[in-house]
This record gives C-alpha cells, structure tokens and sequence, in this order.
C-alpha cells in the first residue's frame, strides 16, 4: 500500500478550506438554499484566523515586520485570537487592544495563546456586550499609544489591505468551488468590511451577476445612509456605526439589509438547535439577513453566507438563555 503523510508543519497551515454546509432544517419549505462557509473550523473558532495569517505574512514579505517585532492590534477577540496563534507560531509578542464590553471569553483565549491582553473601559453608561463606536475610538486611541511605545508593527484591520486579501484570495474562491459556483448571491454582517469587500471582489469577478449585499444592525444602518439611533446594539464583531469603510469598493454593494438584537439572537438559537451549528451572533445575523433575501428581492435563490465564530465565544452572555 503506497501511504504517504498528511501532516501539517504548523496550525498557521490549518487554516482556511472550512466546509460549506446547506441549511435545509431552517429553509424546509421554502424555495432557493441557503450555503453556510463553517468558519469557526479554524483554528481560532474564527474566520478572522484568514486575515491575521494574510497580514503577517503580506508585512513579512515586505519587511515591514522585522524579526522579533511586537505586533499591536485593535480587536473585538476574534483578530486577536488569530493574530495570538499565528504570532505564537511565528515567535513575535503580540499586544491585544479590546474594549471591556466584549465578552470575557475572548480576552481569556487570548491570554492562553500568549497575547497580553489590554482592556479598556467603556464610556460611561456603555453597557457589556454592547460595544459602540465610540467605545471603539477609546480602544483605538490607546492601540495607539502601545504602537508608539514599543515601535510596534499595527496589524490595523480596518485599513490593511491584507484583511480582504485574505477573503478575495481563500474565502470568496472556496465557496465558489464548493458550490460550483452555482451561486446568486451574498450577504454579510460588517465590522471591518474586509470579509465583504474580498469576498463580493471575488464573486463578481467570477461572475458580476451575483448580487453583495451589506448586513447591519437595525439602529445603526450607517452604510444604508440611515442615522445611528441604537449604536448600542448586541451584535457583537461589527456595525460599529462608522460611515466610511476604507476596504469595501462602493460598486460592489446591490444592496442593504437590517438585523435586530432579537433576529440575530433566535437565528442563531435555530442553527444551534436545529441544524447543529453552535455560533454566534453575527452569524445568526447573516442567516437572518439570507432568510430576508430568500423570501424577498432573491426568492428561490443561491445565497451565501459566512457563520463567523463559535457560540462557545458567548457562553457568558445571554445568547442561549
Ligand atoms: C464575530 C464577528 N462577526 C463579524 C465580524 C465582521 O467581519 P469583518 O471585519 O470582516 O467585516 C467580526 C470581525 O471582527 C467578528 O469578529
């Protein structure tokens, strides 16, 4: 028998190629399909794992890392659970800049994977598990601080173009094979705008007839062009308010579609209950959000999404309750 090895060098390697799952318990009945991208299969429970790999790499290549150089980034958990493993494995000190209203899971996985992990405070009467742009500029302001204290290198997620790179070149590509590219459309619940803007550039360039479309929280529609009257929403990972997303290309955008608390949250209860998909709540957006499309303007439709992490990132909220 001729047998050869299977075996990966390191877990940096075992990221990405995540399966793709039909949701048919949620959709019985219901003309057109759901496509499901399982990111919490990386190794960080996270798609995010994608980007922190991509823009280390991209900065190693270019030399913009230098050996041994502490690395600094602003997240909400997941960038800093990727950036922690992939810097981990690659020998460099990483510094995880969160606000306190993210769940405390996050902070402690961190920690485990070597990440020295600095919270900061909400602003007064900020809420946990409700993370506002504003809480936001207070975590950026001090990754900041820590970037010029230690000539560190910033991962910056929000403005490196590494971060939908990462979708463009792995994440967008995969679903289009896994599905044969049998495919109308794509809906995703914004933070960063990364996992967007690289994965609607590699559909349309696959095949510009697919429609991308952009999910936020209802109250803080800001990309929709709507005021931000609920910033404090509970979807944890994105719709940060912010109007001007430097990674997402204004052409790629067919459309806008609001998710409340209350959707995200009993959609994400649904995949857990009835297809076995254990994630968290901007996953449950993006499902919700598909379920809209697929009753409305993409009845009997192909539409993708991405189950962003895992529910096991939330067990101290009251996302299961
Ligand atoms: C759980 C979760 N959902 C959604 C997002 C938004 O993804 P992106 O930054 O690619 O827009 C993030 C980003 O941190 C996240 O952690």
């Amino acid at each position: 028998m001729n047998r050869s090895e299977n075996i990966l060098p390191s877990v940096v390697d075992a990221i990405g190629a995540t399966p793709l799952v039909q949701l048919n318990r949620i959709t019985r009945g219901m003309p057109g399909r759901i496509l499901a991208k399982l990111e919490y299969f990386n190794p960080g429970l996270s798609k995010k794992d994608r980007i922190a790999r991509q823009i280390i790499e991209d900065a190693e290549a270019d030399g913009s890392l230098r050996p041994g150089q502490t690395v600094v980034e602003l997240t909400s958990g997941n960038m800093g659970t990727g950036l922690a493993l992939v810097c981990g494995s690659k020998g460099y000190p990483f510094v995880a800049v969160m606000s306190r209203g993210n769940s405390a899971e996050r902070a402690r996985m961190m920690a485990a994977l070597g990440a020295e992990v600095v919270l900061v405070a909400q602003l007064p009467g900020g809420k946990p598990g409700q993370v506002s742009g504003g809480d936001l500029d207070l975590v950026e302001q001090e990754a900041q601080r820590i970037v010029r204290e230690r000539d560190g290198f910033r991962a910056d997620q929000f403005n490196n173009a590494g971060n939908a790179r990462a979708h463009f070149l792995h994440t967008g590509p995969e679903i289009i094979r896994q599905s044969a590219g049998r495919l109308d459309a794509f809906c995703d619940f914004v933070g960063s705008g990364g996992s967007f803007a690289g994965c609607a550039a590699a559909f349309k360039q696959y095949k510009p007839a697919i429609r991308c479309f952009v999910v936020e929280p209802a109250g803080a529609a800001v990309l929709a062009g709507e005021p931000a009257s609920n910033p404090q929403h509970r979807i944890q990972g994105g719709g940060y308010s912010r109007p001007q997303l430097p990674l997402i290309k204004p052409e790629h955008i067919d459309g806008y579609i609001q998710v409340t608390d209350d959707e995200a949250t009993h959609m994400a209860r649904r995949l857990a209950r009835e297809e076995g998909i254990f994630a968290g709540f901007s996953s449950g957006a993006n499902v919700a959000a598909a379920m809209k499309l697929l009753e409305g303007r993409c009845r009997g439709q192909s539409i993708a999404v991405l189950i962003n992490d895992s529910a096991l990132k939330y067990l101290s909220t009251d996302l299961f309750d």
